[in-house]
């Protein structure tokens, strides 16, 4: 494949700037990362205060605190004052190329006047400095504390979903009448979790598509909460956005019943029986398509399409945030398992901490556990804590089997320098410290992206007419003639939370800047961008 002509300071359209007045840009520069900034110091700060006096190392740890606090303080005072970027000090395995991408196109350039995605990815970049440089911190996850906090307002939603995909749909089903063939349907279907029954009547079934809709709106409304947009997460408005998101899931669901003919008949009363429980609250449902209609470019279906014909491929997420967004990735991924349409997940993660709240493979780790250990009596600070003994075993069992998914090989989590480079995505297929990444990746049947800062990665993070199809402005990513088969197919979801959105009908702008000043940025509104 030919090396793409752009490059960091040359994007296929004028990048987007911290520069421009009134852009998201200028105000994250402004004032969402000073305030990102400042909450490292304090949590460092915290830490190392509430280390035990007993610690043998607690001094040496207490000096390297203060090396850090220094350090970021001085980034923090770089980026206010528009400083030129300076190199990296430190020796871990991607300085050399980092600084050679500074030399080669930021050599004279600062903050400001440099691109918004080169000057936020090295600022998370120069954090890890900060942190590199030391010998007792260098693993430390600043953003993990925020985090963990995030994750744990999710309990409601969490646990929601979990007896959908665990739970059997009738638990007190006692019937010892005869044993004749219907009951024995009926009784294994009620031994059956929700979505189980769904997946049951195989991938071409009205159940799996039904299903399908359902989690992919789960995972891309699991993309609104992320961290770095609220800079002081309001806990009961997150709250509040899993709780639409889970409706808007309902919603999808049930918009689907006439067709479930294929079902056997116990399954089909049980699909039914759940429809009507959940069409009946009308106000509910009029909440429900305000939230479909925020989808302003919903490819789901091109996406169903593409995923149906799939049997036991790999699927390859590159991730986006910790917490719940993680926890609906995997529920997505553990649908694509339970149908049929895949035997390989492929979890790409971050090496260092990212963007506040993205993946690292702690995090990963660490998710799973939780679940796992659900009201767990012996552990004296259980994280999740559902009184609902139904509850807390969906929750184990969630973990229990995720767990064996991993030690199957069904699951894989791995990381790679460069989903935390300065480098958009049109660089994977011939920049040579990716090749041994792109090349494994073309294994893959399908790519999927998630959240904001990886579609503006895809589609270089610029200055794009909103009506450019999805598949022009991904450039060399894009399955055209010259690189058929060359790329898998991939589909991005993505709530919009910067000033760059591809792929909308025409019209559409400009309504939605009558209706929603914001719409590009906060949060509310989505795409789902599929190439084939
Ligand atoms: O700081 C700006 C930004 O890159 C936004 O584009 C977005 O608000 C956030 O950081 C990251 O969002 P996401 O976690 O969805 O990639
Ligand atoms: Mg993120």
């Amino acid at each position: 494949m030919a090396a793409t002509p752009y490059s960091p300071s040359n994007p296929p359209r004028k990048a987007l700037t911290g520069s421009e007045p009134n852009s998201f840009g200028y105000t994250t520069l402004q004032s969402r990362l000073p305030v990102i900034v400042s909450k490292i110091v304090d949590d460092v700060y915290r830490t190392y205060h509430s280390l035990p006096d007993t610690d043998p190392l607690g001094t040496e740890k207490a000096q390297e605190a203060k090396s850090i606090i220094e350090a970021i303080g001085g980034l923090r005072y770089e980026l206010q004052r528009d400083k030129p970027f300076r190199p990296l000090k430190d020796a871990l395995p991607d300085v050399t190329e980092w600084n050679q991408t500074l030399a080669d196109y930021y050599a004279t350039s600062s903050w400001y006047k440099a691109s918004w995605l080169f000057a936020e990815c090295y600022l998370y970049r120069r954090v890890k400095e900060a942190f590199a440089l030391t010998q007792y911190w260098r693993d430390y996850d600043p953003f993990f504390e925020q985090k963990q906090n995030v994750f744990k307002s999710s309990q409601k939603a969490i646990v929601a979903v979990a007896m959908r995909l665990m739970s059997p749909t009738d638990s007190n089903n006692h019937d010892n009448d005869d044993d004749s063939t219907n009951k024995d349907a009926d009784r294994k279907v009620k031994s059956m979790s929700a979505l189980d029954v769904l997946v049951s009547q195989g991938p071409e079934s009205e159940g799996t598509k039904e299903a399908f809709f359902e989690m992919t709106q789960i995972c891309l409304w699991g993309n609104a909460t992320d961290l770095s947009l609220l800079d002081n997460p309001d806990l009961a408005k997150v709250e509040e956005l899993q709780r639409r998101m889970l409706m808007t899931s309902s919603s999808s669901s049930s918009s689907n019943n006439s067709s479930s003919a294929n079902l056997d008949k116990q399954a089909q009363e049980h699909v039914e029986e759940q429809q009507q429980r959940r069409q009946k609250d009308e106000k509910e449902a009029s909440e429900l398509e305000k939230h479909a209609d925020k989808i302003l470019k919903n490819d789901t279906t091109l996406l169903w399409e593409k995923v149906k014909d799939m049997r036991n491929g790999r699927v390859d997420f590159i991730l986006d945030n910790a917490g719940f967004e993680l926890y609906a990735d995997l529920v997505f991924a553990d649908y694509l398992i339970r149908a049929g349409f895949a035997s390989e997940i492929v979890f790409h993660a971050k090496n260092i901490p990212w963007f506040v709240s993205d993946v690292i493979p702690f995090d990963f780790q660490w998710t799973l556990n939780q679940l796992y250990k659900a009201g767990d009596t012996s552990d004296s600070t259980p994280f999740f804590t559902p009184s609902d003994p139904a509850e807390q075993k969906a929750l184990r069992d969630l973990g229990q089997k995720w767990h064996a998914y991993v030690d199957q090989g069904i699951w894989k989590v791995t990381t790679h320098d460069f989903w935390t480079s300065c480098y958009a995505f049109y660089h994977l297929p011939t920049l040579p410290s990716a090749q041994d990444l792109f090349k494994d990746m073309q294994k893959s049947s399908l790519w999927i992206f998630k959240g904001d800062l990886n579609y503006r990665k895809l589609v270089y993070d610029c200055h794009w007419p909103t009506t450019t199809p999805f598949t022009e402005a991904i450039g060399p990513l894009s399955n055209s003639d010259d690189n058929k088969e060359r790329v898998p197919s991939l589909v991005s979801f993505r709530t919009n939370k910067a000033d760059v959105v591809v792929g909308l009908e025409p019209g559409v702008k400009e309504r939605m800047d009558k209706e929603a000043k914001d719409w590009m940025v906060s949060g509310e509104y989505a795409v789902i961008s599929f190439s084939p």
